[in-house]
């Protein structure tokens, strides 16, 4: 498939806002994260499954960071389940209790409970082996992200 080209200069219109771009017959996902929730991600890390994306089907290398992106702000991950391909749903959020005092946004995969970060890592204990896909990408410009 060809690279895809996608304006994000209105990512920032909403707060929480999630662009959704079709890549190769996969969505994928385009968002922002304020600067609360990345601080909130080096805090997860003892409870993930992968916290340093060693595994690199999923992650490639210019992603191998604390944010698994490009620039911490903007993430681009595939919206695909690495468990069986459900759609996860973004609840960016802070969740008021009893849900999850410790939850501290991200992705929830209704098919069969697993959570995800909002980097896309996948936490303990639950069905999901792996981290989010990150796809191949870069920046053409400030406001312009070339996928694939
Ligand atoms: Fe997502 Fe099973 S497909 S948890």
């Amino acid at each position: 498939g060809a690279p895809v080209v996608v304006d994000i200069s209105k990512i920032d219109l909403e707060p929480g806002m999630r662009m959704i771009v079709q890549w190769r017959g996969k969505p994928v996902w385009i968002f922002k994260r304020t600067q609360e929730q990345l601080a909130a991600l080096p805090g997860l890390d003892e409870r993930l499954r992968d916290p340093s994306s060693e595994n690199a089907d999923q992650t490639p290398g210019f992603a191998r960071n604390g944010y698994r992106s490009i620039k911490p702000e903007i993430a681009v991950m595939v919206g695909i389940c690495t468990h069986l391909g459900c759609s996860p749903s973004y609840v960016p959020e802070m969740l008021p209790q009893p849900y999850d005092s410790q939850w501290q946004g991200g992705f929830y995969c209704p098919c069969h409970n697993s959570r995800f970060d909002l980097a896309g890592r996948v936490f303990q204990g639950v069905p999901a082996p792996s981290n989010l896909e990150v796809p191949p990408y870069h920046f053409q410009d400030d406001n312009h992200i070339v996928v694939g």
